[in-house]
């Protein structure tokens, strides 16, 4: 299912001019200096550790983690879904500035909830309340808003709203 992506959607990708070499597979160690870069570059001061990371590749049960990557090899974006039975929860998405606009974020988002609706019943996630334009891709996706949390990101102390998308089998 990584790296695949329909003839239609390729179709759709070209007449965009965007990355049709982008590759998704899953991350692994190896990446998380390129991962940690873009963490600086995209979520900077509330970005997550080294050791959080470590942590959350550690857990292959529960979390699915993946890389998106250019025909050279380089990192240009990456996701990654927590998923329970009764429960998932898209934990990160971001692609670097140069790439965004082109597909890739939402390549990435689809291959999640792809495997959301096999492994959940719902799909949770926090968007930074000021973030229109994650927030439209979420709604495109059938996410709608069920709450707010105050102060949610830290140490920027900004607020997130809490969107919900049921499964779909
Ligand atoms: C949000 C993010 C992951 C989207 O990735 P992307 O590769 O730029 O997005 P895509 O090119 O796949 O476009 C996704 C959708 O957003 C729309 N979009 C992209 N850039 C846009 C812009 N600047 N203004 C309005 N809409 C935009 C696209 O039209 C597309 O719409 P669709 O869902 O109907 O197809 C990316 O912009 C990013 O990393 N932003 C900074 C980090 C961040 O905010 N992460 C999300 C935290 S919850």
């Amino acid at each position: 299912m990584h790296g695949q992506s329909s003839g239609a959607h390729e179709a759709d990708e070209r007449q965009r001019g965007s990355l049709v070499s982008v590759i998704l597979r899953d991350m692994t160690r190896a990446d998380l200096p390129a991962v940690l870069a873009m963490e600086e570059e995209l979520f900077a001061p509330d970005t997550w550790t080294a050791a959080m990371y470590r942590d959350e590749l550690h857990r292959t049960d529960s979390r699915h983690y993946l890389v998106a990557v250019d025909e050279a090899g380089a990192l240009i974006g990456y996701a990654g879904l927590i998923a329970y039975p009764e429960e998932a929860h898209i934990a990160t998405i971001g692609v670097t500035a140069t790439a965004q606009g082109q597909g890739v974020g939402a390549r990435l988002l689809d291959t999640l909830l792809a495997e959301a609706d096999t492994r959940s019943q719902v799909v949770l996630l926090e968007v930074r309340a000021d973030n229109e334009v994650a927030q439209g891709l979420y709604r495109r996706r059938g996410f709608t808003e069920i709450g707010r949390r105050r102060g949610y990101y830290q140490p920027s102390n900004t607020d997130a709203v809490v969107m919900s998308r049921e499964v779909r089998r």
